[in-house]
């Protein structure tokens, strides 16, 4: 975890020259790196990414930054791990069998997303993230010590300190869709600090944009007369699609 802090920190700390290769806001390149996506927004959120979709199709290893290419490929690999095991104790949280989000496919796909915020003069005047929440089924999350991440809590925004040797898990739109909002999506921000940068790695659990054909709707057997599905099914990449388009933030997902 400390090596992908710092390879994260080394691929961003380059001249512009050598990250300028993978500037691209073809969303469809599996390797991108971009200042912020967040391109609505009133106030660009004072952050650099770098975006690596490693799942269910990893890039080709020269295809990843030479400066982060070797731990990116091993975090990605743990990070495998621990995405199944999550799901197969989400299964369980739901009441169902360990493996029936994996049957289900929830598993096939995860980005990487290095985040690199610089050290902000006026942290009062903008965010490092905007208030959203994830358009996945789960974030894994590695951040390092400066701190910033917050979480909405019964109506306030909750410090969620960093603790060395550990990861934050934040459940997405679509673990809130498939559970018929027995679990609901984690809505967060990442505020400015006048210290910085804060490195963070999100690991999306999702197939995000790849032309993936499953569609998504409410568990049928979480379901019943008393607890009806609230939303319609939809494919990952339609909803990614729909969510990118919009403000950070703005409601993607919609009872109907
Ligand atoms: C995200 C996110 C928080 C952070 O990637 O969606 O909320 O601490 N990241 O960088
Ligand atoms: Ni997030």
């Amino acid at each position: 975890m400390e090596d992908m802090i710092k390879g994260i920190r080394r691929f961003h700390e380059q001249p512009i020259e050598v990250k300028r290769e993978y500037y691209t806001r073809d969303m469809n390149k599996k390797v991108r790196s971009v200042s912020t996506f967040d391109n609505q927004a009133k106030a660009v959120s004072w952050k650099e990414t770098l975006f690596c979709t490693m799942a269910p199709e990893a890039p080709n290893p020269e295809e990843l930054p030479a400066a982060c290419r070797d731990i990116i490929i091993s975090y990605s690999e743990h990070q495998t791990r621990l995405k199944f095991t999550l799901l197969e104790l989400l299964s369980e949280a739901l009441g169902l069998k360990p493996y029936h989000l994996i049957e289900m496919e929830c598993g096939v796909g995860h980005s990487l997303i290095g985040y690199y915020y610089p050290a902000c003069p006026e942290p009062d005047q903008t965010k490092g993230a905007n208030e959203h929440t994830d358009p996945d089924f789960f974030t894994i999350l590695l951040q390092d010590q400066i701190g910033g991440l917050q979480v909405h809590y019964k109506n306030q925004y909750v410090d969620i300190p960093p603790k060395t040797g550990a990861l934050v898990v934040n459940l997405g739109d679509f673990f809130q869709l498939i559970s018929n909002d027995k679990f609901k999506s984690s809505k967060h921000r990442v505020l400015t600090n006048l210290v910085g940068p804060r490195i963070s790695v999100s690991c999306f659990v999702s197939t995000h944009l790849y032309p993936f054909n499953r569609v998504y709707g409410p568990i049928k057997e979480l379901l019943s007369d008393d607890n009806p599905a609230l939303y319609r099914e939809t494919l990952v990449r339609d909803y990614v699609a729909d969510y990118v388009l919009k403000e950070l933030g703005s409601p993607a997902l919609s009872h109907d």
